[in-house]
């Protein structure tokens, strides 16, 4: 999957060109490689404690096959949205109490604020709201029914700059192939983030998908009365400006040809 682009910016910024590590990247994307904590089908052991099914907690490898048909069907139902790195839960805790009639997933690879999501949610007596611990490329690949997502939220993603660390990213566009197919035709992935120079290059990994049009600013609307997250909340106080990115998902990916022939 070839990418397009140079990464400008960032600590340790990377020299190549993203084509170039591109290639590198969809080969170890495909054999599994950079998921955080590892191959949990790998692992010795279980994970920390989950509460006993059938409570809304889905982990890849760990989970009973009725604990994901359960957790599918809850998707299949739908209107249904995906938040990858949810942290505390502020976003979509708050999105689950004002939407009810929508379903919610929180992933987020740190256990204790999953283990804290899910409380809050407990206590909220949400019922629209699953969680899980597992490495969201992982979650979309093997548990997530195709064609279920009606929103993905990305807020604030590391860019992970480093080359040592670029089997890590979640917005390339292998990933972002994955997802799109999850997404019902329509739908929406969101992206934002505070690191200047990136929106350039998530907005290469998208087109080079062919699912997604181009940005669209005007979906902002879909998300006015979102809570900033905790981020996001950060770079309000200190004035540090967030960039966003609005996605559509098409019926079918369009080629590359296709796409200029449009435009010409
Ligand atoms: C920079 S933080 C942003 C957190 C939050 N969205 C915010 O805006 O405050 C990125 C979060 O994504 C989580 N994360 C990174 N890669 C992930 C993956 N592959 N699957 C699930 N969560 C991931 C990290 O643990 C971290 O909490």
């Amino acid at each position: 999957m070839p990418f397009r682009g140079e990464i400008r910016r960032g600590p340790g910024a990377l020299p190549e060109t993203v084509e170039h590590a591109g290639e590198e990247l969809a080969e170890a994307y495909a054999r599994g490689k950079g998921l955080l904590g590892g191959d949990p089908r790998l692992r010795p052991h279980p994970g920390p404690p989950m509460p006993p099914e059938p409570a809304p907690w889905i982990r890849v490898g760990e989970s009973s096959p009725e604990q994901v048909a359960r957790f599918q069907e809850f998707l299949r139902a739908g209107p249904a949205e995906f938040e990858i790195g949810s942290r505390d839960g502020r976003l979509i805790l708050d999105r689950a109490r004002r939407l009810p009639e929508r379903r919610f997933v929180a992933c987020e690879v740190r256990y204790k604020y999953v283990r804290r999501v899910f409380e809050r949610a407990a206590e909220a007596g949400l019922a629209n709201l699953w969680v899980s611990d597992s490495d969201a490329r992982l979650l979309v690949r093997e548990v997530i029914p195709e064609q279920s997502l009606d929103v993905v939220h990305v807020l604030m993603p590391d860019p992970w700059w480093k080359p040592k660390h670029a089997v890590r990213r979640i917005v390339v566009a292998p990933f972002l192939c994955d997802l799109a197919r999850r997404m019902r035709p329509g739908g929406v992935l969101r992206i934002e983030t505070d690191v200047a120079g990136y929106p350039e290059f998530i907005d290469a990994e998208v087109a080079a998908t062919g699912w997604f049009e181009p940005h669209d600013p005007s979906l902002v609307d879909l998300f006015r009365e979102d809570l900033p997250t905790r981020r996001q909340q950060w770079c309000i106080e200190h004035g540090v400006p967030i960039f966003r990115r609005y996605y559509r998902r098409r019926p079918r990916p369009v080629s590359e040809e296709e796409r200029d022939a449009a435009t010409r």
